[in-house]
């Protein structure tokens, strides 16, 4: 996977500056709207005009939620699909409520703290990350089904109706899932079903442009349209999942399948300058960090330092820090392990936290005492969506690495997640890149990986404000963060907000990473007087966002990818 190379390479090398090229910046008109009603910001087309049609045949914002989410898991089935699972913040405005729902893959039943590690106890990334021993219980369409039932006012079959039609009809390849298909080729052309999906008659990646049909998905989908969840969970696609899993000697089971369940969590909150910031709780480590890093810098003066200035990206890059130093040493999933959620929240416990940043120094990793991170590769989807009552939606999905375990499901067209790599494998020892997990994230059957995906719901007076997310792994967290004291500290207009500079430093390794378009090279000379390893690095995050207007919404879909914001007036 080429950000996986990509991370080793800078682990490698981290005292160096890397340069790679800037991002390509699509046509602004595509990744921007204003409507009075709807809006869905989605990282595809078709994703986004999916989820619009159910408003336009009536549909809530539920509906819309459940469409936009079968869409994606055919539009970009290197990130995320029904193989997969994630998590859903929804303000229900009536209510003045945000409700969290997780429905994150968990550990096989016969699934080992151990699994992963020779007889010596030595530790096997590649297994965590591919094949069918990487798999994880999926948990998407039990989740789907059981939110539609509670809160869906469409018949669910017409919902999964615009992903039948999209996996039938099928879409013209983009630049990323080209790149992803090239990226995995080797591994991913051993699968029968894939290489005849996905690849020409010779093993190659088609060309740019190619329509991409998915026959067996349209076929599953329409299973699961008749049959609701347990056209996935039971019967021939189960079937097809489990001989699947059992001839690559992978773990899953029919008592896995049947027994997922999905879990309603309540929401972590913080207030930041007036606004009310909710977000996704653990196994999610995302919400506790994003109001941490806003909490820890809502006292300096960031807004007179200005934006990307040096004093600014210095503190800022220190909060970040200061944050991933306790999502290492308390983070997992809470069903297995306390996680101090609240302790983690207090107020002053942050502004102690803040305290301790020095303005003059960046603070070496070594200096601060606490174990390094799990790895997450860099995978998965966003989408965001508002209605005219004021409800909001942030859902963030994913089947982990670019494919996965790269492992079909015979028959099915559905691409099983590796979503095991984001347990460690043991503690204390640095995988193949470079990373080591925390106590709390080891394997147990039935456990939820730790998460940074962090879906974020801002209310403003017991209203609508904002709601935003992310792909891409740890750096969903500070991508999230950083939008946010754009719109708020900064005043940036929403666009501006998604499109800056941004940065990510993760406390291990110890760098500070600048994505193009960088910082000036006098801030960037500056920071590294101050002790910042400055590496220029592409940090993968494409933020959906949707912020309140007087008039209704203003919706930005990263002008780093391919998505596309549109609204209903
Ligand atoms: O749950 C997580 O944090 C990871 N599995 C997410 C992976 C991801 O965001 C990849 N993104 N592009």
């Amino acid at each position: 996977m080429r950000s996986l190379f990509l991370f080793f390479l800078l682990l490698g090398c981290s005292h160096q500056v890397r340069i790679v090229a800037p991002t390509v910046v699509q046509p602004r008109v595509a990744h921007e709207s204003v409507a009075k009603s709807e809006m869905v910001t989605a990282q595809g087309a078709g994703t986004t005009r999916a989820a619009l049609s159910i408003f336009q045949r009536g549909g809530n914002i539920i509906d819309a939620f459940v469409a936009a989410s079968f869409a994606i898991s055919v539009e970009r089935p290197h990130s995320t699909g029904i193989g997969g699972g994630g998590f859903l913040l929804y303000y229900h405005r009536a209510e003045n409520k945000v409700y969290a729902f997780d429905f994150r893959e968990i550990a096989p039943l016969a699934a080992t703290a151990t699994m992963y590690l020779t007889k010596k106890g030595d530790p096997q990334p590649l297994l965590s990350q591919e094949g069918a021993l990487a798999v994880a219980n999926p948990g998407l369409v039990r989740g789907l089904f059981e939110i539609h039932r509670r809160f869906g006012s469409l018949p669910w079959k017409e919902t999964v109706a615009p992903a039948i039609k999209l996996a039938r009809e099928g879409f013209p390849l983009y630049e990323e899932l080209h790149e992803a298909l090239e990226d995995r080729r080797e591994v991913f052309i051993l699968d029968p079903g894939a290489r005849s999906t996905f690849y020409t008659s010779e093993g190659r990646t088609p060309n740019l442009g190619t329509t991409i049909v998915q026959e067996n998905l349209a076929r599953t989908l329409e299973l699961i349209a008749d049959k609701g969840a347990d056209g996935f969970y039971r019967g021939p696609v189960a079937d097809a999942i489990i001989k699947t899993i059992r001839s690559k000697r992978g773990l899953l089971s029919y008592r896995d399948l049947r027994t997922y369940s999905m879990v309603e969590r309540t929401p972590v909150k913080g207030s930041y300058k007036g606004l009310q910031i909710h977000s996704m709780p653990p196994p999610s480590s995302g919400g506790i960090h994003v109001i941490q890093i806003l909490k820890m810098l809502e006292k300096h003066p960031l807004r007179s330092l200005g934006p990307q200035s040096t004093e600014a990206v210095h503190l800022t890059a220190n909060a970040m820090q200061r944050a991933f130093l306790d999502r290492a040493s308390y983070l997992g999933d809470p069903d297995f392990h306390p996680v101090p959620t609240k302790e983690l929240l207090d107020e002053r416990y942050l502004s102690r936290l803040s305290g301790s940043i020095k303005t003059r120094k960046a603070m070496k990793a070594d200096q601060l005492k606490a174990i390094p991170l799990a790895y997450e590769s860099s995978d998965t989807t966003h989408f965001t969506i508002a209605d005219r009552a004021g409800n909001l939606v942030a859902s963030t999905q994913t089947i982990n690495g670019w494919f996965g375990s790269a492992v079909m499901a015979e028959g099915t067209g559905i691409i099983l997640n590796n979503e095991m790599d984001d347990f460690a494998q043991k503690v204390g020892v640095q995988n193949l890149y470079g990373a080591v997990g925390g106590q709390n994230n080891l394997i147990q059957p039935r456990k939820r990986p730790l998460s940074s995906m962090s879906p974020t719901i801002i209310t403003k007076d017991n209203g609508p404000f904002m709601a935003l997310g992310s792909p891409s792994g740890t750096r969903i967290i500070t991508c999230v963060a950083q939008t946010i004291l754009n719109t708020v500290e900064f005043e940036m207009p929403l666009y501006e907000a998604v499109a800056a500079t941004r940065i990510h430093q993760q406390w291990m390794p110890d760098v500070l990473k600048v994505e193009a378009p960088f910082l000036t090279p006098a801030v960037e000379a500056e920071l590294r007087e101050k002790g910042h390893q400055v590496v220029h690095e592409k940090l993968g995050c494409s933020i959906q966002a949707i912020r309140k207007t007087p008039d209704g919404w203003h919706g930005v879909s990263d002008p780093r990818g391919e998505g596309l914001a549109l609204g209903l007036n």
